[in-house]
């Protein structure tokens, strides 16, 4: 591990922290790397019930890819393996934990193509958003074409992506790509209660419901339902669903185990 992110966990609580302070947290070849790794250590520990993301420093989430490594790979091969490498978010998207982007700063290009693989996203007032890749001659490569419109619907998404411009906290808040704003101050509180809110609740009913949700999505209503069927009935025979009855007739609080 090069150190380009780090990983923290408090409690139960995991922080996944990209950490290139220097150049704006820019994903390079190291980050890419390790951000699955870090995802997934946080997925395969059983402590852990919430995952945040955040940018290490003062002025940015992430600035987008490293555009310094832009032109390093000289054959076909070689670009292929480093785009195949930004499947990284498919890791981050399909973590069956509940993920929250805690945003401050520039969130830009692959830096909000992170952000939009999380299930939440809280931001600072001084935060800016943008997927530029157009400008640069490329388009959005880690999924930006995709999760951006099913997040804020195509208008807005084609807007955004066309003209890679850059819209601030409060029209990032208005047109649903963040779901609240907060003080810089604020926001690791604020992402950590969002945390703490989904630890309380069943790990298996969290990781069922966002899979009925994404899954969902993808499918006609139809087929959509029978996906929900299927997962609700799954869960009426863990020991979590006894115990939330259970400790609503006690008048206490859940203790949930994940089985
Ligand atoms: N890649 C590499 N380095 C970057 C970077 C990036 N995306 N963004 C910022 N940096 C570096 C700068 O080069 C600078 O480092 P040096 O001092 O060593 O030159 C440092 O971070 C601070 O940045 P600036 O001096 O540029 O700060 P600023 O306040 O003047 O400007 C900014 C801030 C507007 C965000 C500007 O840095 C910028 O436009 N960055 C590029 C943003 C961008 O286009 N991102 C999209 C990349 S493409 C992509 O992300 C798609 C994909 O996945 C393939």
């Amino acid at each position: 591990m090069s150190g380009s992110v780090l990983f923290e966990r408090r409690d139960d609580v995991a922080i996944v922290t990209l950490n290139r302070p220097e150049v704006l947290n820019a994903i390079d070849a190291s980050m890419r790397s390790e951000l699955p790794v870090a995802i997934t250590a946080a997925e395969r520990d059983p402590v852990v019930r919430a995952i945040i993301l955040t940018g290490a420093g003062d002025r940015a989430f992430s600035a987008g890819a490293d555009i310094k490594e832009f032109g390093a790979y000289t054959s076909l091969t070689e670009t292929r393996a480093a785009r195949q490498g930004r499947r990284w978010n498919d890791v981050l998207e399909s973590t069956t934990k509940p993920t929250i982007a805690a945003i401050h700063g520039f969130c830009l290009g692959g830096g909000l193509e992170i952000a939009l693989a999380c299930d939440l996203r809280v931001a600072s007032h001084e935060s800016f958003f943008a997927l530029p890749e157009v400008k640069l001659g490329i388009i959005p490569g880690a999924g930006g074409t995709q999760r951006l419109p099913r997040i804020v619907g195509l208008g807005h998404a084609l807007r955004l992506i066309l003209s890679g411009e850059r819209i601030d906290a409060s029209a990032a808040l208005q047109i649903g790509l963040v779901s609240e704003l907060v003080t810089r101050a604020e926001l690791m509180p604020t992402a950590l209660a969002w945390a703490s809110k989904f630890a309380a609740a069943a790990p298996l009913a969290l990781a069922y419901a966002k899979e009925a949700v994404r899954r969902g999505l993808d499918l006609p209503l139809d087929e959509g339902l029978k996906v929900e069927n299927d997962l609700a009935t799954l869960l009426l025979g863990t020991d979590d669903r006894a115990e939330g009855a259970a400790a609503f007739r006690d008048r206490r609080k859940p203790v949930y185990r994940g089985r």
